[in-house]
């Protein structure tokens, strides 16, 4: 072979190689880049998969929320009317405590009621009798210092010995010498004092002393009272600061002055104070009337406060 000819030989080899080569070549990046394609379609299936799947999930999701969110509007409308009804509940269980108060209350003042005496605001002066059994329930014998000399023991009732013991206190505080000239009087003393006097005046005695049954004395809460200068000259007591000042205080510790001036039973008699509690007395002595002025009624409404 010529030389030109082997040159061109091996040009054409070379050409030949080079081409292979870049076919070669091309074939091995076209493989490449399949291969490529091919991973990234997988991955954009994939993504497209798990993005169905989210989808799904967050539908679900959504309507869970939604599940939730209507359960809470229930629950707290159902909260609200526990609410309200518990509210119900808390007023009637408070209009039951305040019925039960004023049961309770209404029982204890007619316990109280019915452990008074309901003799002790009556109207003796010839109206109410008291029978010749009747006794008060317990009585307080009244120390010698506060009997007139010469007088025989005196009792008073024992509940109301505290407030005829205060006056007492009071007037000598003040300057006043109270005595008891007669305090508690049962139905045959009564009895006897009225005869002795009938036998000594005649019937005219009536105007000044009680026949028995209808004298407070009986009761226990009357007394007879004097100054130690009075003496048994009853008439005189009407004069005296001793009277001007049981007139002015008598009241405060629940006395009041059964025979006044005009009455329509018996003479006036300033010496003669009766217990009725503080209230009625105070309450006589601001509207300037008297015991027996007044209807049993009324007076009836004190009794429970009789010992206040
Ligand atoms: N001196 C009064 C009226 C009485 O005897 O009870
Ligand atoms: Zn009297």
């Amino acid at each position: 072979m010529r030389p030109e000819s082997t040159a061109r030989y091996w040009l054409r080899t070379g050409y030949v190689l080079i081409a292979t080569a870049g076919v070669v070549a091309l074939g091995v990046i076209g493989w490449l880049q399949q291969d490529e394609l091919e991973r990234a379609e997988n991955e954009r299936a994939s993504l497209l998969s798990t993005l169905a799947t989210t989808s799904d999930a967050l539908a679900v999701a959504t309507s869970t929320v939604a599940q939730l969110e209507q359960e809470l509007l229930d629950t707290t409308h159902r909260l609200r009317q526990t609410e309200e009804e518990l509210d119900q509940e808390v007023r009637q269980v408070d209009r039951f405590r305040r019925q039960i108060e004023e049961i309770t209350g209404t029982v204890a003042t007619l316990d109280r009621l019915a452990q008074l005496d309901r003799e002790l605001l009556q109207k003796y002066s010839r109206t109410f009798f008291l029978n010749e059994n009747y006794r008060p329930a317990r009585m307080t014998r009244i120390p010698d210092r506060w009997v007139l000399e010469g007088r025989q023991e005196q009792y008073f009732l024992t509940d109301a010995w505290p407030f005829l013991e205060d006056m007492l206190r009071s007037a000598e505080r003040d300057g006043i010498d109270l005595r008891i000239v007669s305090a508690f009087r049962s139905f045959d003393e009564q009895g006897d004092l009225n005869q002795q006097f009938v036998r000594q005046f005649g019937t005219g005695a009536n105007a000044f002393s009680a026949t028995q049954g209808f004298s407070e004395h009986q009761l226990g809460t009357a007394i007879d009272v004097v100054d130690p200068e009075t003496g048994g000259t009853f008439s005189r007591f009407a004069n005296t600061e001793a009277f001007t000042w049981l007139s002015d205080n008598a009241h405060r510790y629940g006395f009041i002055l059964s025979y006044p001036e005009g009455n329509e039973f018996y003479i006036f008699e300033p010496w003669h104070w009766r217990f009725v509690g503080r209230q009625l007395a105070t309450d006589l002595y601001n509207a300037g009337e008297y015991f027996y002025d007044w209807d049993q009624r009324v007076i009836d409404t004190y009794l429970i406060k009789i010992f206040d």
